[in-house]
């Protein structure tokens, strides 16, 4: 059975224009997308996505750099979605992502980490139906 996860192209790595090479990587992983839209969010919208980091003493700064430019937000499937594409994303520190994966490649900082992947179903649930409404899963 085909899995769905929530990913999002990060501003930093728009801006430095490597938005078609992370979708690249990501066909190249045999996912499948469901549904895709570039968008700015505000700032509040962040904070909701985000809401489990709260306390975090990174949430203002996340925040902030979450609303700074366009993001490229997606619903992807394939067979283990949700591992595989933390598998392929690396670690959230790009110093520690190994090599190959889509932040060793294109992530600066482990703020500035070029690509968002969801860390398990019930979270993939809750971001998915935070950006997109059923009748755009197609
Ligand atoms: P993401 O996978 O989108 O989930 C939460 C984000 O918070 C994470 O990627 C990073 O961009 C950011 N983040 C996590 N840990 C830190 C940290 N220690 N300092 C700054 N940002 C962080």
């Amino acid at each position: 059975m085909p899995q769905r996860t929530f990913s999002i192209v990060k501003p930093d790595a728009i801006r430095a224009g490597h938005a078609g090479a992370v979708l690249a990587e990501l066909d190249k992983a045999g996912f499948r997308i469901v549904a895709i839209k570039k968008q700015s969010i505000s700032k509040a919208q962040a904070e909701g996505f985000y809401y489990v980091h709260r306390e975090r003493p990174f949430f203002a700064a996340l925040t902030d750099f979450m609303s700074s430019g366009p993001l490229v937000l997606m619903v992807l499937e394939k067979e283990n979605a949700i591992a595989d594409l933390r598998k392929l994303m690396g670690a959230t520190n790009p110093a520690n992502a190994e090599e190959g994966t889509i932040r060793k490649k294109f992530a600066t900082s482990i703020q500035e980490n070029a690509i968002h992947g969801s860390d398990a179903e019930e979270t993939a649930a809750f971001e998915i139906g935070y950006w997109f409404a059923g009748y755009e899963l197609i």
